[in-house]
């Protein structure tokens, strides 16, 4: 078989299985498969595949046509302009989250904290805390984007940090991202206590997990039944999670320091109640996504 015939019969049986995107899908599984590029692809429509990489292309098409998402088969995915490697373990980074990272940056440069504003040159140690860190693609962005940030990443599942810590590796940032095991931020109170009581933090961000339990059903079947559990249940209402991390986001952030959460679809108005039912908040604005959703949160600290 050669590889325009394996294309096209990549893509049928794809297409035969309703998977959305069924010809990227096709062209990014037998990319995989022959570690080889798209250009490459399609300027050797006649090459021949050996039988092992039919075999192992056709598996893995059989595993996407049965539901698999793609970036699992491929363990890759890219976010910010950076390849991740994505498992089972951890959320497949979404390219909405990226207006978290363009929020903050935008937030900290605006407000040049830890910035010379004369030079543009960093001056001290910026402090990062993320919640939920999953596969690190926040951490590792905004390391990659900051070079003065130290970044304590958390996460309540041992393989997610797994694969981050390889991410940051990757990316050659692991000497100032901390991935730490613990729930939300609980763990990182010892660096507040260590810093004469002052709380440390000049930015909190967090992807959290915020689908609402009675949601698991409205899902598509890709994320229900192959995303982690962990990654996207926020409790009954989706809120549960943001009530209890903006309240540890309070204690930890310094005097100006900023909060940023994504929000899910139907739940800024939620989300806004708790800051405004907080005194210690202020500044509070919502951007919305390319598709018009209230995306992203950014709050500061009085
Ligand atoms: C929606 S995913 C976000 C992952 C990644 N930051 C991103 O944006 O793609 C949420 C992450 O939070 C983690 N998580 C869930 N509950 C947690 C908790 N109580 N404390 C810390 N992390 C938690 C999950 O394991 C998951 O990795």
């Amino acid at each position: 078989m050669d590889i325009r015939t394996a294309l096209r019969e990549g893509m049928a049986r794809l297409r035969a299985a309703q998977v959305p995107s069924h010809t990227l899908a096709a062209e990014l599984l037998l990319m995989h498969t022959l570690q080889h590029d798209r250009t490459w692809l399609y300027t050797h429509p006649e090459a021949p595949l050996d039988a092992t990489a039919e075999e192992n292309y056709f598996r893995l098409v059989s595993r996407r046509a049965a539901g698999e998402p793609v970036q699992y088969l491929t363990g890759r995915q890219e976010f910010w302009g950076l390849e991740f490697e994505v498992t089972p373990a951890v959320l497949i980074p979404r390219p909405e989250t990226e207006h978290l990272v363009e929020v903050a940056l935008d937030r900290l440069g605006s407000r040049g904290i830890k910035i010379n504003m004369a030079t543009g040159a960093p001056s001290a140690p910026l402090h990062i805390a993320e919640a939920g860190t999953g596969s690190g693609c926040l951490a590792v962005a905004l390391a990659r984007e900051l070079p003065h940030a130290e970044i304590f990443a958390t996460d309540i599942s041992a393989a997610a940090l797994e694969v981050a810590r390889r991410n940051a590796a990757r990316h050659g940032v692991s000497d100032r991202i901390h991935f730490i095991e613990c729930d939300l931020l609980s763990a990182l109170r010892p660096s507040i206590s260590s810093s004469q009581g002052r709380a440390f933090f000049d930015l909190v961000i967090s992807n959290p997990p915020y689908i609402a339990r009675g949601e698991a059903a409205s899902l598509p079947r890709e994320v229900r039944e192959h995303e982690p559990e962990l990654a996207l249940y926020g409790g009954e209402t989706g809120l549960e999670i943001y009530r209890r991390l903006i309240g540890e986001a309070g204690d930890m952030l310094d005097r100006d320091g900023t909060l940023v959460l994504e929000l899910g679809y139907n739940l800024a108005n939620g989300v806004r109640a708790i800051l405004a039912g907080d005194p210690r908040w202020t500044c509070v604005r919502v951007t919305n996504d390319l598709a018009g959703i209230p995306r992203v949160l950014v709050a500061e600290r009085v």
